[in-house]
């Protein structure tokens, strides 16, 4: 922890949107009042049928989370067609292609009628109402388009990240049935193509041996590469788009009606789908966005990470256009064509927010300063991070370097489930400490806690809880709200519990300290260890995985995997390769195993379970403290583990 404080500046503070004093007393109100409080800035979105409502909520029996229940709205004309009158040629989205020689802008006017056609294209291949819809896209504005058509006619939508592979994709669509997909020819990243429409193909026939036939696949031509092409099933966006009507009236939601599922992973199973509603998610993104990036008018705001993200959701697409943003959309990766890519899109588009991760920040930081000093940067205003802890020394050079010591970091703690912003500094509320995430957003209570449960009072080192619930947070796991409950309300009764340590200061400032569950962040990507454990035992030469993380420079957490061979078999550099290969091929590049050590047998208990405490040890090299061994059914396996470790340092 860093003992280092940086108090809000004299700029910051005259420019800020919230004070200390207005924090402080908005904060009591939310906690004490949160019927007063978020009936108040529920208002901040607009209502066909105004709530009587608010909140209506329990996190424990059935766990039921209402907000807004008897309120009546749609996202997509919060997010257009309310600003048409105000900011219609106002740009809305900024689109920076791959090649920096390709850009475009799109203004709230031409936002309407993009997502109008497309939404009357789907009304016209049968999608309604509560219809799930994959998105299987790169980061091009027609995703965005995607999916507020969806929302302007009540369809759910499931964003599928496109670096995953056809058979992660072919998962998603029979988990929530899923019959019509938006995707496009191919991705353009770093200058490579990647075949999202190849990638399609080939999920939806998985999809068909395991229940579920797509009927639609509508394709967008991003690089006029070679596709093969199912008549009756695909259609081409540019031709269906061309002729629908430019006029699609909003379909009335309920605040509680579906507007998305995300598919994430958690310690243990296959990935769960998140399920978000409507009305409050929208009110919390919307205000969050605001009051987080001290967001004003006219503001360029870009956030890096992918729409196949919670983030990309949340803080490219839905906060920011309820705000009527200026929001940017990059479709490349931070080195290409070299590593000073995003200081010069800061330059030529004169942003004022930015929003990316702690892997990216340290990647650049190991490229040298000279990257970012040859760029001016002076529009910057705002600096912010998610994702994974930002270690001090990272946190600082983004604030030193990139911000030139004037821009406040935001360091923004939140997850898939939460929906939005929980733990995060006010630029002109919160001295910032590099490396912690400060203190609760309005409405949210942390509570620290033991193993126990007993609730950790002043400072303190636990388990990472909410006490209530808020509007932004996830109703449910699509189609199984026992696994829901299981998952988040049943290790500590009565409270969320978010799968993070997290140890609490003498000034009341959150520290988080990682996931203290079998899930991985790795870049910023979140991995759940018995993912890759049964991708690995899905290859025909191995019998038994165990996969942990380990710190990584840049990555944050590298992927370590114990791996034990059938018999006859023999570990060799080939069959590693072979491995990551198939890997690569069951979730997506992000799951490449960075280590793989064969090993004869795995530390179990006499009861045949795992223990991970050593495997973890091993792969940090810090075998010196293995703590107590003699558990083990086998304590022999250990010196062999040992002996043959992969991350000598
Ligand atoms: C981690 C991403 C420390 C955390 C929005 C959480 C963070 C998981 C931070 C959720 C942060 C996210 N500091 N850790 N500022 N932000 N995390 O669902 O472990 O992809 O539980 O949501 O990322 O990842 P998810």
């Amino acid at each position: 922890m860093s003992d280092k404080t940086y108090p809000v500046s004299k700029e910051t503070q005259a420019h800020a949107l919230v004070d200390r004093a207005t924090y402080d007393a908005w904060y009591r109100e939310s906690v004490e009042n949160p019927d007063v409080f978020w009936g108040e800035h529920g208002k901040r979105i607009d209502w066909s049928t105004p709530y009587t409502k608010v909140k209506n909520t329990s996190f424990t029996g059935d766990v039921s989370i209402r907000w807004f229940e008897d309120g009546q709205t749609n996202v997509s004309f919060n997010c257009i067609d309310r600003h048409l009158e105000t900011r219609g040629d106002q740009v809305a989205i900024i689109f920076e292609g791959d090649n920096p020689y390709i850009d475009k802008k799109i203004t709230y006017r031409e936002l309407h009628q993009h997502v109008c056609r497309l939404a009357n294209v789907m009304k016209a291949q049968g999608v309604g109402k509560g219809d799930r819809v994959t998105i299987y896209m790169p980061m091009i504005p027609e995703a965005a388009y995607a999916m507020l058509a969806c929302a302007r006619i009540g369809a759910v939508h499931s964003v599928v990240f496109g670096g995953f592979s056809p058979d992660a994709l072919a998962g998603r669509l029979v988990d929530c049935a899923s019959t019509f997909i938006v995707t496009c020819d191919e991705g353009m990243r770093g200058g490579k193509p990647i075949p999202l429409k190849d990638n399609t193909d080939k999920a939806v026939e998985i999809a068909a041996k395991n229940g579920v036939e797509v009927k639609t696949v509508l394709v967008v031509r991003r690089t006029g590469g070679k596709i093969t092409w199912a008549d009756g099933r695909d259609i081409w966006y540019h031709t269906a788009t061309q002729v629908a009507d430019t006029a699609c009236e909003p379909v009335p939601m309920n605040a509680e009606d579906p507007l998305f599922i995300l598919y994430t992973s958690g310690s243990t199973g296959k990935p769960k789908g998140v399920l978000h509603t409507t009305g409050g998610y929208l009110v919390y993104v919307a205000m969050s966005h605001e009051y987080v990036f001290d967001y004003h008018p006219g503001d360029i705001y870009w956030c890096t990470a992918d729409v196949g993200w919670v983030t990309g959701h949340s803080y490219i697409v839905y906060g920011p256009l309820a705000n009527g943003a200026t929001t940017l959309m990059f479709e490349g990766v931070p080195n290409h064509p070299d590593q000073g890519r995003f200081w010069e899109i800061i330059d030529k588009h004169q942003v004022n927010i930015f929003y990316t991760a702690p892997t990216a920040i340290r990647s650049l930081m190991g490229a040298g300063d000279a990257y970012v000093t040859r760029s001016s940067r002076k529009s910057l205003r705002i600096l912010g991070t998610v994702g994974e802890p930002i270690n001090p020394e990272a946190w600082q050079w983004y604030h030193d370097v990139v911000g030139d010591g004037r821009c406040p970091v935001v360091d923004t703690w939140w997850q898939t489930e939460t929906g939005g912003h929980m733990i995060t500094p006010l630029p002109g509320a919160t001295a910032l400490k590099p490396g912690s995430a400060t203190l609760p957003f309005f409405g949210i209570r942390p509570e620290l806690v033991d193993n126990e449960g007993n609730v950790l009072e002043g400072a303190a080192d636990g388990n990472l809880c909410i006490a209530d619930s808020w509007p932004g947070q996830m109703r449910t796991v699509y189609g199984d709200h026992e696994r829901f409950i299981q998952t988040y309300f049943s290790t500590y009764k009565g409270k969320y519990f978010t799968g993070d340590g997290c140890k609490r200061d003498a000034d009341g400032y959150y520290w988080i300290t990682g996931r203290v569950d079998d899930v991985l962040n790795v870049s910023g990507h979140r991995m759940g260890t018995a993912e890759v454990e049964s991708a690995l035992v899905s290859h025909d030469a191995v019998s038994e995985a165990a996969v942990v993380g380990y710190p990584h420079d840049i990555k944050g957490q590298g992927i370590y995997c114990y791996v034990t061979l059938m018999s006859g078999r023999e570990g060799s550099d080939d069959l590693r390769k072979a491995l990551v290969a198939h890997v690569r091929n069951e979730i997506g590049p992000i799951a490449s195993p960075d280590k793989i050590q064969f090993a004869p047998g795995l530390p179990k208990t006499r009861s045949g379970k795992i223990m991970r405490r050593i495997l973890r040890k091993i792969a940090e090299d810090d075998f010196g403290a293995l703590g107590d061994i003699s558990t083990l059914a086998d304590p022999g396996v250990v010196d062999d583990l040992v002996a043959n470790r992969q991350n000598k340092k």
